[in-house]
């Protein structure tokens, strides 16, 4: 049986396939296919380990509804019409739980540089090769004992609040589709609604996948609840915030900072505002980009490949 690798991927992982029995074939450049280009390299082969968010609709559906089975090497979905992959009876599986501790360490680096302008402070450094001590100027600002409100508590979530409470004494509310009382045993969380969310956190995170209901909540609206003190951090999604109304509450000083590891569109416009605001950072989407994490990811891709060749349910089947 034939698996179409859509990028490259760690070594482990397609030595994995191989002796499995899988013929395996990659595109080892650095560019992104095409959807048309995805669709002719899938033609004859059973398998797919998408790499990437190339989006994979309803029309990619209908052309390779041949295949046996579709592995991401990503937690987010948002990219797949999972509907028409259940209608063309292909199973589709994620890497849910692999990218649990980098993606915390990004919203709590995220966190941190954002309080104490850190990447501005390094910009000035760079390009203006003037910048020492000062008493007064461009101070940040600290974030121990303060509340951190967390969107969305899944297992990063938990992870990002487990640190910040170890390092800070954060307090933790949360708002979820769910209660969690692991959460709550673990770091004595709260559930609070989404408006009291945005009320009372000093530091406010996302960590949700993009769907019809998070899609731009964080809005005019939100930001205009929150404190003007407040840090808003993004690891998720670009489009969980509107990045319009992020700008224009950050220029009118409706909160007080933004981390963000995710934008939209990606890449950033050089052109974009953000990119000069002392209390913003910016990073290009590597919450998951260590060699343990892109190593476990692929790994994890490759095991449910293996499993749907043997005929047995994926393990992380995502549409079930
Ligand atoms: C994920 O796993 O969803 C990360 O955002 C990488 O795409």
């Amino acid at each position: 049986m034939k698996v179409f690798i859509a990028r490259n991927i760690p070594e482990k992982a397609i030595e994995h396939l191989k002796e499995k029995g899988l013929e395996v074939s990659i595109n080892r450049t650095s560019k992104h296919l095409t959807r048309e280009q995805l669709i002719s390299q899938c033609r004859d082969k059973d398998f797919l380990i998408l790499v990437g968010n190339a989006k994979l609709d309803s029309y990619f559906f209908e052309q390779c509804a041949h295949l046996k089975g579709i592995a991401l090497t990503a937690v987010g979905f948002d990219h797949i019409d999972l509907d028409a992959a259940t209608k063309a009876g292909i199973p589709v599986s994620n890497t849910a739980g692999s990218l649990r501790k980098t993606t915390a360490d990004i919203a709590f680096l995220l966190m941190i540089a954002v309080s104490r302008k850190a990447f501005f402070q390094a910009k000035e450094v760079r390009e203006k090769q003037k910048k020492s001590f000062d008493f007064m100027e461009d101070l940040g600002i600290e974030i121990e004992n303060k509340t951190l409100g967390i969107y969305g508590l899944g297992d990063i979530g938990l992870e990002f609040a487990k640190m910040a409470k170890a390092a800070y004494g954060m307090k933790i509310i949360y708002h979820n589709r769910t209660i969690n009382k692991e959460a709550e045993n673990l770091v004595g969380a709260k559930y609070v609604s989404f408006d009291n969310l945005l009320t009372r956190s000093d530091v406010i995170s996302a960590h949700v996948n993009l769907s019809p209901e998070t899609k731009y909540k964080f809005n005019k609206d939100a930001f205009e609840k929150m404190k003007k003190s407040a840090i808003f951090i993004n690891t998720a999604r670009g489009k969980i915030h509107q990045e319009e109304d992020l700008i224009a509450a950050l220029q009118q000083g409706e909160i007080w900072g933004a981390g963000l590891d995710v934008t939209d569109p990606e890449p950033i416009s050089p052109e974009n505002p953000l990119l000069e605001m002392p209390t913003v950072c910016i990073l290009p989407h590597i919450g998951s980009a260590t060699v343990e994490a892109r190593t476990k990811m692929a790994v994890m891709a490759a095991n449910n490949i293996i499993c749907a060749k043997t005929g047995s349910k994926m393990p992380q089947v995502i549409n079930k």
